[in-house]
Parts: structure tokens; sequence; C-alpha cells
């Protein structure tokens, strides 16, 4: 049973609680790291909580929910190791994961119903990464990540 993580800031938070019982009832292991009401916090806390376990346990990936879905994505994809796709429709999520290898999904609450928000999330999980030449490309986003290429 794969395992997801779940978490949300404020924006996200009533989407979150809606997709946990959906994506339980769809057979996924869904750990939720918050938040668990929707007072105000700051969506980069919830997005390295999320990431840390997503890079800790093999095999799960991740759903962030904010308002946009765009600080989350942001924030995730600050994270070494961590390919991070926001997405509100569901050919991008399943491009996120067979040609990227996306270990996290995005989605933004204020722009996306609950159902749309299922069909991309269930998009997501339904493929898996192409590898092949997408494995070069992913292994050259590793490399942005550990090599000083900038110019100065
Ligand atoms: C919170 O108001 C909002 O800024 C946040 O949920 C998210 O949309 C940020 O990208």
């Amino acid at each position: 049973m794969r395992t997801l993580f779940l978490g949300s800031d404020h924006g996200g938070f009533g989407l979150k609680q809606e997709l946990v019982p959906i994506l339980t009832a769809a057979g996924y292991a869904v750990e939720d790291c918050g938040v668990s009401d929707p007072a105000s916090v700051d969506y980069p806390d919830i997005a390295k909580i999320v990431c840390e376990n997503v890079l800790d346990r093999p095999d799960s990936l991740g759903i962030l929910l904010c308002g946009t879905g765009i600080g989350m994505s942001i924030a995730a994809n600050k994270i070494d190791g961590i390919r991070a796709a926001l997405c509100s429709e569901t050919y991008s999520a399943r491009m996120a994961r067979i040609h990227n290898d996306a270990n996290v999904l995005c989605l933004g609450a204020r722009v996306i119903g609950v159902e749309l928000a299922r069909e991309v999330a269930m998009a997501f999980l339904s493929v898996t990464f192409e590898g092949g030449r997408h494995a070069r490309r992913v292994e050259k986003i590793t490399l942005l990540e550990t090599t000083d290429w900038r110019c100065r």
C-alpha cells in the first residue's frame, strides 16, 4: 500500500480534509501532516514537514495544498530531492509522474474544486516514471541542486 503524506496551510485546509477520506477509500495509506484546523500558518513550514517525510519513506508521495498551490510548490522545490508539480488538470498530473518523476503534487484549493482535485490526484497516482531519456533529464535536475553552476 503506497503511503501519501498530505499537508496544507489554512488556504488548503478544507480541500485537504475532503481529500483525506477520498484517498484513504482509494486504498492509500494517508498520513495527514497537518494543519489540523483553519488557523493561519506559513506554508513553507508544512511543505518542509511533508517533503522530509517523502524523502524519508521510499516509494511514498506527497500532496501539498495551499490557496493557489504556488507557495507550496515554490517552497517544496527548494528542498533537494523534491520534484513538486503544481497541477490543475489531469494531463499535467500524469506527465509530471511519467516524464518528471514528480514526488509531490501541489494543488490550489482556491483554484480547483474537490471533484477536479480528486481527478488530478488520481491521475498523478495512477502512473509511474517512464525512465529512459527522462531519467537523464531528471538526473540533470539533481546536478542543478548540487553544482555551483551560476556565473558570478
Ligand atoms: C494564504 O492566504 C495563501 O497565500 C496561501 O495559501 C497560498 O496561496 C500561497 O501561495
